[in-house]
């Protein structure tokens, strides 16, 4: 009898951290294996439990073996609020920041589908988000700190390599949809050098991608319209911090923060992507089956797009948008059973 191939599987590495990141994590990689895919899956103790055990945030070792993987799912990290063991910015910095800027994973692909009831219900829109630049990168410093004559400065890096990969991938994006449009969102009329630089790069781009509609948003304007109007948005492409501050309010008009999915692309392939639920760690409900995993489970279909499994990645994001109960009262394993029907 010949030998049937087996489909190889793709190697995961998995970081539930904290809260409820396990659990959505868990359901999530239940629901891609009912899609038919094989995955080979190693776990990472990382997160604020693990810095409050031993003060790991993320060693170099761990940084090594990571980039050896297909892909990274990720749940949610953080302490509890108010545990001021864990000062701001350890982990933001230390570990989600420094998987995005050593694995270089310069876009975050944020999709959203306005489920019924919301403000953006029937709507379907993306923020790119630039990963790696802007005012997370670091750039700034103190002088006479904790003096009355105490100086903070915060820069914001915009380079022309790191904005135009980033509009690159927007464009690409918009491509597949049915009505193309790429909406740059900034604040040229005050941030004129950064604002003018995004403006010059949107505009080569969409030069040379004809087919593609292109809008310019200052972004407390497109405050307004993801509230009053989401329906003009096809894929928005801005900064990272106010790329940051919008996928929440979209997150919002979308039916909330508890359906929205991320991908931390490195469109270069140069390494693993990582993908993880837009939701933090939610510790007042860890443990307790209230979790809901659907945004995790539409970043895994994300992660499921970016390995090449098209069709299970159709599979399971169309079990997540047909999705009509209510999570709050089905729990986590009530909307997982449902998800691992439809797959
Ligand atoms: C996000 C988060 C992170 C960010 C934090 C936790 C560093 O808010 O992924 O949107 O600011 O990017
Ligand atoms: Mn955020």
């Amino acid at each position: 009898m010949a030998d049937v191939p087996r489909p190889t599987p793709h190697r995961v590495a998995v970081i539930g951290g904290d809260g409820v990141g396990p659990e959505v994590t868990a359901a999530a990689l239940e629901v891609v294996r009912a899609a038919g895919v094989a995955l080979e899956t190693t776990e990472f103790d990382l997160g604020a439990a693990r810095y409050l055990r031993d003060g790991t945030v993320l060693d170099d070792a761990t940084l090594a073996e990571l980039r050896g993987f297909d892909a990274i799912l990720l749940g949610a990290v953080g302490p509890a609020i108010g545990d001021v063991r864990v000062p701001p910015g350890v982990l933001e910095r230390g570990l989600l920041l420094r998987l995005r800027f050593e694995l270089d994973l310069y876009v975050n692909y944020r999709p959203f589908v306005g489920v019924p009831g919301s403000l953006a219900a029937g709507c379907r829109f993306a923020i790119v988000r630039e990963n790696t630049e802007g005012p997370y990168a670091g750039e700034g410093g103190r002088l006479r700190a904790g003096t009355p004559h105490e100086v903070a400065t915060q820069g914001s890096v915009n380079t022309r390599f790191g904005v135009e990969r980033c509009v690159r991938y927007a464009f690409e994006r918009a491509a597949r949809l049915a009505s193309p449009r790429v909406t740059l969102v900034h604040k040229t009329n005050v941030l004129t050098f950064a604002g003018d630089l995004w403006q010059r790069v949107v505009n080569a781009v969409a030069a040379e991608t004809p087919g593609v509609a292109v809008d310019y948003h200052h972004v407390d304007a497109a405050c307004i319209y993801l509230v009053e109007d989401p329906a003009r948005y096809g894929v928005i492409v801005t900064d990272n911090l106010f790329g940051d501050i919008l996928s929440d309010l979209a997150g919002a008009v979308s039916g909330g923060i508890g359906f929205a999915a991320s991908a931390n692309l490195n469109p270069a392939r140069t390494g693993p992507s990582l993908f993880e639920p837009v939701h933090g760690a939610a510790h007042d409900i860890a443990g307790t089956g209230r979790a809901n995993p659907l945004a995790a489970v539409s970043s895994a279909a994300l992660m499921l797009e970016h390995l090449g499994e098209e069709a299970a990645a159709r599979r399971v994001a169309a079990a997540v948008a047909d999705f009509d109960g209510d999570p709050s009262s089905l729990g986590t394993a009530g909307v997982t059973a449902r998800l691992l029907e439809r797959v």
